[in-house]
């Protein structure tokens, strides 16, 4: 192993002594690649490192270095891996637009669409885009219907707005369509009576005649004929049960899930307004009647829509509900009497972001006003979510939510939208470090987390290998001891092999004194395999976080308050044996502090800061 004594003298001089500015930055540069003995963490490490992948070259120096030493000392030009070119496409950017009568394909609400970029290690790209709410969005309105006996007045009142309903939704948008279910009670003891003759007709108490207990009954698929709801509403029967709380999570869990029966558009804002002046029963409550199997999160309705499993299994568990409501992208306005209305305030605690909660005047006679707050409500939301927890890539996102000439602040959420607004959005799409040293790519899909249907595609090349990771470099003289096989110029050993012969597995911890000295940091007082911050494997230093270097004897750098990546990231600074080296027009422990003065002068003016006051890392102090 060449020069890491060297290296760390090197170092040491550098920091104790302060050579001049620029004979210093030279010296860093040099350290930051001279370290690396793979091509792809010597191309991570800074940008003008490269590495000689020619299996000719035989000098002793290292094969991590700038451009000029490694032709001056003998490696072939073309065998030079230098960093891959950046990527930059915009593939998709169609504008924003509005829905069209009779294509709902045409609704554009997000732009652009889809981008292809690159990011290196520590690089960070911010990507604008913007979102505007499109006019007459297409809206289904499920209208889910407490039907039991106190409910009689609201199912009439309701029949009577058949001329107001669809006015009201017409001021909402052009585009909605209306569909009806109800809900009752499981029909099990002990929340339904054990006579037989009230079994039949629920309702023989008030000497009338009413339909037997249901929990769930979907009635009319979501349509356009506003008659059609009408009638339905008007046709349907009411019934009744014991206690004072029902099946609307029964419901819900049916109308969420049959999503075919129910007629859901791909393409909507879905909405369930759910009315009612009771309860609601939750797991655990259907053992009670023996419905003791978890709710299983299928559609179970039978050819005249009962749900008809009621009997066996449990209602469903809020938990259920809040992550289906989530999937599906379902909000629900809760319309309820004053009686229950806290109960229903307390469940919108746990539902928050797709729950609405409003009281129900006794007779439902303020349906119209509730109907219409409720929509605005659930409209006027407007968040972002991305699926790039998974993979190395990391997302923040900025936005004025749609105030012109507004601050961009970090969030992803804006209220108050109004139909018209364009929001501005800016994403900072970041790799902080390579996971692995090979090329790879993460596909980052954002979108809308209200709706869920417009999208903004990332398609990330992650830079954290070299193109001459696949090629076979065959015929060459030079071969390989065993475990180990040609990368780039140089024997790496397989997988869970290490030591200079690859000869030595990491799993055995039993390896020889005189690897076990290789971690030993040479000439200090701590002589401390791994400076006691690291497993020695194979002569080889595995570093707990927040140290480096070959005997773990460096600490990670700085990290940029602004941006979180060490040293500032590409462009600003590298991290060399934990203190950062900053690009020129950088300076500060991380590199964040620039040296532009120009953002100081009021605008039109030249003089510094108006004359007052200093320009300290380009903001005014
Ligand atoms: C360590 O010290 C010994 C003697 O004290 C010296 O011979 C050797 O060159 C030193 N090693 C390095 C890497 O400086
Ligand atoms: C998309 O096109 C618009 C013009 O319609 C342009 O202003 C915008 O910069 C483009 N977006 C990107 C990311 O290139
Ligand atoms: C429909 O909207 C207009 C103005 O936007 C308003 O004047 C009217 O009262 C609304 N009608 C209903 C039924 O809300
Ligand atoms: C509702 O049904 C009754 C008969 O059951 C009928 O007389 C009435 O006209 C219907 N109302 C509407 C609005 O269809
Ligand atoms: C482990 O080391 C001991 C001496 O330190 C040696 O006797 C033994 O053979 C080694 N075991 C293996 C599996 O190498
Ligand atoms: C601002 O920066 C420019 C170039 O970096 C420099 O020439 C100029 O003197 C600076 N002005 C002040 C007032 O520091």
């Amino acid at each position: 192993m060449y020069g890491h004594g060297v290296l760390c003298l090197l170092v040491f001089s550098v920091f104790s002594a302060r050579v001049a500015g620029q004979v210093q930055q030279q010296l860093l540069n040099k350290l930051v690649c001279i370290e690396h003995e793979e091509c792809g963490s010597c191309l991570s490490a800074a940008s003008h490192c490269r590495w000689c992948a020619d299996p000719y070259y035989s000098s002793a120096a290292p094969r991590c270095n700038d451009d000029e030493t490694l032709v001056t000392t003998g490696c072939s030009q073309a065998m030079i891996q230098r960093p891959e070119k950046p990527v930059w496409v915009v593939a998709e950017n169609n504008s924003l637009q509005d829905m069209q009568l009779g294509s709902q394909e045409s609704v554009v609400q997000i732009q652009p669409q889809r981008i292809k970029l690159s990011l290196k290690p520590r690089e960070t790209k911010k990507i604008k885009f913007s979102y505007r709410p499109a006019k007459n969005y297409p809206l289904d309105l499920y209208y889910l219907m407490d039907l039991t006996w106190s409910m009689k007045d609201d199912k009439e009142t309701l029949v009577s707005l058949r001329d107001d309903l669809p006015t009201l939704l017409k001021n909402l948008t052009d585009n909605f369509r209306l569909g009806f279910g109800s809900f009752a009670e499981k029909p099990i003891m002990p929340f339904i009576s054990v006579d037989e003759r009230r079994r039949a007709n629920p309702c023989s108490v008030e000497e009338e005649a009413c339909e037997a207990t249901y929990s769930f009954k979907h009635h009319l698929s979501l349509t356009n004929q506003v008659n059609e709801f009408i009638n339905e509403v008007n046709t349907s029967s009411v019934t009744a049960n014991l206690d004072n709380a029902e099946a609307q999570l029964d419901a819900l869990m049916q109308v969420l899930t049959c999503g075919d029966r129910i007629g859901w558009s791909p393409r909507s804002r879905k909405i369930v307004i759910l009315s009612s002046d009771g309860l609601l029963h939750t797991a655990g409550d259907g053992r009670l009647g023996g419905a003791t199997r978890k709710n299983d999160e299928k559609c179970h309705l039978d050819e005249k829509g009962y749900y008809n499993e009621a009997a066996t299994y449990d209602y469903p568990s809020i938990a259920q509900i809040y992550r289906l409501l989530d999937e599906y992208k379902v909000n629900v306005i809760f319309a309820v009497t004053e009686s229950v209305k806290e109960h229903y305030d307390s469940l919108h605690q746990l539902l928050e972001d797709f729950t609405y909660v409003a009281k129900l005047e006794s007779d439902s006679s303020n349906i119209l006003k509730l109907v219409k707050t409720g929509y605005e409500d659930i409209v006027s939301v407007v968040d972002f979510e991305d699926d790039s927890s998974s993979g190395p890539v990391k997302v923040r996102y900025f936005t004025d939510c749609g105030v012109k000439g507004g601050q961009m602040i970090e969030a992803t959420r804006c209220t108050g939208v109004g139909y018209g607004m364009t929001l501005n959005y800016e994403a900072h799409v970041a790799l902080d470090a390579c996971r692995e040293f090979v090329r790879s790519s993460q596909t980052i899909r954002i979108s809308e987390s209200q709706l869920g249907q417009d999208s903004l595609t990332l398609e990330v090349d992650i830079q954290c290998g070299c193109k001459c990771e696949g090629d076979l470099q065959k015929d060459m003289s030079m071969t390989c001891p065993a475990n180990s096989h040609l990368v780039c110029g140089v024997c790496q050993c397989n997988k869970g092999w290490s030591g200079p012969s690859c000869d030595c597995s990491i799993e055995d911890e039993n390896a020889s004194t005189e690897l076990m000295a290789q971690c030993r940091e040479p000439n200090t007082t701590r002589a401390i395999a791994c400076s006691g911050v690291g497993d020695c494997l194979c002569g080889k230093c595995d570093c707990d976080r927040g140290y480096s270097g070959r005997y773990c004897q460096c600490k990670t750098c700085e990290i940029s308050l602004e941006n979180g990546i060490e040293c500032g990231g590409v462009g600003r600074g590298v991290c060399v044996c934990g203190q950062c080296a900053c690009s020129e027009g950088w300076s500060g422990e991380a590199c964040d502090c620039t040296s532009r003065n120009d953002t100081c002068s009021a605008p039109g003016g030249n003089d510094i800061c108006s004359g007052h006051g200093d320009c300290v890392c380009g903001e005014f102090r």
